[in-house]
């Protein structure tokens, strides 16, 4: 053992943190809106930290996320950041700080016990470092931990015991940022820990930011405004969609906290390292944006994408975050995985999140009043990503991509008139279509505008090989203020398209009065379902329309396995063995599509022998939303329960289990011996 025990360890972290995304993968698609999670906030804008320093979020380059202890973390690497914030524009977007994280020294002091940097990865030392990123006007962080090593398993002196001694090295060296971590802290109380590091940057003379990073054990939010500039709020953020979601949400109730020189850190960003799709990371950005987070990027620039660089770079975005008034965005709603974030700007703006958590389009609505602009006529409507402006009577609403985010900001300014009237392009339901035959959908463009939409014109198109008709007119001369234009088309997706879902895209042509030409587009999803066979039959081995499970994926004719698809048992309720029927994990959801041809679905349902005495579930079978046959909870204790719904004429039959009140735990249920009549 090279250092004392640490505590908490890394490894008892990301049992936490696991537990934490299992938690919300398992209540996928019964949202709680956020407050309810939220712990009380402190009130308002709390004092300023003593130094003076972040007044905006601090923004800068971070190697952790990219590189963690890998060798590549090397003064080659800071040096090449630096001159790429300076090359590709990002300082004057407003990147500043360029920060080394854990790694950066040998793991033991000398003989004068000061720190050591690494003779490998920083030659020449870290003064050195320091020089050429103050020569590019760029300013440099450091790291270490309120304990006695650092977090990485050979670790590298802790602070703990050297606070002051270390903070004068820091700045002897030049160094304008410490992140301040919690690994191998003895037990010590935080704040006290916290507030001896305050003390002794304090004592150095020099402007040094001070990140506390204690990842939001002690609540920080509660007491560390008046230490350091900005907090740790969630355990380390990884690369990939279900972390930025959860530490998204820990962090988006303590909107109260975050102020001038004081601020919320959700943790570095991920954009561009390669685990989520752009969109997600366009998400990732225009979140943490308005959560006024700091924006710290975690990729190596030196291999990034355009993509990520437009991402990272985007001045609009970088504006609600770095927004001098320094509010963070509240949560006006969150229903069903549509987020609606509002962030009072400076200017008396708002920067509106409009957030698509689900897997689906959806269509997201609020308006200039709810988000908290005083009553006008007409509002300017800014997308800061797609970089338009429109006009709008006061309707906020779009269809937003799965995982995706329209970020709006919204002024009650006088100008408005001189921009074309919003068009909100929208699919009225969720069209089912076999294939080969032909549905008919109804599609909308609504004018939001406080002026006009001209000439407007809409068209619908499928992906190949898809025949899309219009069977009403597409064409009006003028909409007011509200005026729709619904056109209906049949739609005939080709025989043999295989059962799933497809993109449909509608997409709008209009002139504003001022003579602008306008087009807007919006993505939609339309399913190709199979019909139930004539009698019916094993409703398991019909196409499922839509899945979620509380672990692992929905088993055919097996238990749940709890992670992978075919890790589960024979289903067996009470000693009693199924061989046809699902096995899920509360809380789960199946749909099947009925086509208004069955009459009645049927199973012996109960809790799966596998889990011994454990789990405890309520099962549900819905007709088109309408309950049409449930169970009380059912215990591992008792047999097979039979279950029976009348589903006549339904289009969609919905298969459902809950955790019966206590938890997800153990929650195996069985639909043994599944059937439908059709
Ligand atoms: C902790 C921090 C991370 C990173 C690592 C370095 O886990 O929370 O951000 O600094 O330590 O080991």
């Amino acid at each position: 053992m090279r250092h004392l025990p640490s505590r908490p360890t890394r490894a008892s972290r990301r049992r936490v943190l696991g537990a934490l995304v299992a938690g919300l993968l398992c209540t996928a698609g019964t949202v709680v809106p956020a407050a309810a999670h939220a712990p009380a906030p402190p009130p308002a804008a709390g004092p300023r930290a003593a130094n003076g320093l972040a007044l905006t979020p601090p923004m800068g380059f971070n190697n952790w996320n990219s590189t963690h202890c890998r060798a590549e973390f090397d003064e080659e690497m800071v040096r090449g950041i630096a001159d790429i914030f300076v090359e590709k524009g990002l300082k004057d977007a407003g990147y500043e700080y360029v920060n080394l994280d854990d790694c950066w020294a040998v793991p033991e002091r000398d003989a004068e016990g000061k720190l050591v940097a690494d003779p490998v990865r920083f030659p020449h030392g870290i003064k050195a470092v320091a020089d050429y990123v103050h020569a590019k006007g760029l300013k440099l962080g450091i790291y270490t931990s309120a304990g006695t090593r650092t977090c990485d398993s050979v670790g590298i002196p802790g602070a703990l015991g050297h606070e002051f001694s270390d903070a004068r090295q820091f700045a002897d060296w030049g160094v304008d940022y410490l992140k301040y971590d919690n690994c191998n802290n003895q037990g010590v109380d935080a704040k006290e820990r916290y507030t001896t590091m305050r003390d002794a940057l304090a004592a150095t003379g020099r402007p040094i930011v001070y990140s506390i990073c204690e990842w939001g054990e002690n609540k920080p939010w509660e007491w560390a405004a008046e230490l350091g500039n900005l907090w740790r709020t969630t355990g380390d953020i990884n690369d990939s969609w279900g972390s930025m979601l959860s530490i998204m949400k820990q962090n988006l109730p303590l909107s109260a906290a975050a102020g001038p020189g004081h601020w919320n850190d959700p943790d570095m960003l991920e954009v561009g390292n390669g685990g989520m799709t752009d969109t997600e990371y366009r998400t990732h950005f225009s979140m943490w944006s308005v959560m006024a987070a700091p924006l710290l990027i975690g990729s190596d620039l030196r291999t990034a994408s355009r993509e990520t660089f437009d991402i990272l770079s985007n001045e609009e975005v970088i504006a609600v975050d770095q927004d001098p008034l320094g509010k963070q965005g509240k949560v006006l709603s969150s229903e069903g995985g549509r987020w609606v974030v509002a962030k009072e700007m400076k200017d008396g703006s708002r920067a509106v999140a409009l957030f698509n958590e689900t897997g689906s389009p959806q269509r997201i609505a609020t308006t200039a009043a709810a988000v908290g602009l005083p009553r006008a006529s007409g509002y300017t409507v800014r997308d800061l990503w797609d970089h338009t402006t429109r006009n709008t009577a006061g309707g906020l609403s779009t269809t937003v991509p799965p995982h995706g985010t329209v970020l709006l900001r919204v002024a009650a300014d006088r100008r408005w008139a001189a921009h074309p009237p919003g068009v909100e392009l929208a699919l009225e339901g969720s069209p089912l279509v076999e294939a080969g035959r032909t549905a008919t959908l109804t599609t909308k463009a609504t004018d939001l505008g406080r002026t006009p939409a001209l000439t407007v014109s809409a068209a619908l198109t499928g992906p190949s090989g898809w025949r899309v008709e219009a069977a009403s007119p597409t064409r009006t001369a003028a909409l007011p203020t509200g005026g729709a234009l619904a056109t209906r088309w049949r739609v005939t997706a080709p025989a043999g398209a295989s059962p799933g879902g497809y993109d449909l895209a509608l997409t709008a042509q209009y002139r504003s009065p001022t003579g602008e030409r306008i087009r807007s587009a919006v993505a939609f999803r339309a399913h190709v379902v199979v019909p139930p066979p004539a009698g019916g039959g094993y409703l398991g081995d019909l196409p499922q329309l839509s899945a979620s499970n509380g672990y692992g994926p929905v088993e055919k004719d097996t238990s749940n396995g709890e992670s992978a698809a075919g890790d589960g048992h024979p289903l067996t309720i009470g000693g009693q063995v199924y061989a046809k029927g699902l096995g899920v994990h509360a809380a789960s959801s199946v749909e099947y599509y009925a086509g208004g041809a069955c009459d009645t679905v049927t199973a012996q349902v109960g809790v799966d022998d596998e889990k011994g005495s454990k789990g405890s579930v309520a099962f549900e079978i819905r007709a088109d939303g309408r309950k049409a046959a449930s169970t009380g909870v059912l215990t591992n204790a008792m047999a097979p329960q039979p279950l029976s719904a009348d589903v006549t004429g339904a289009q969609v039959v919905r298969l459902v289990v809950t955790d019966g009140g206590d938890g997800v735990d153990s929650d195996h249920g069985d639909w043994g011996d599944l059937r439908i009549t059709c």
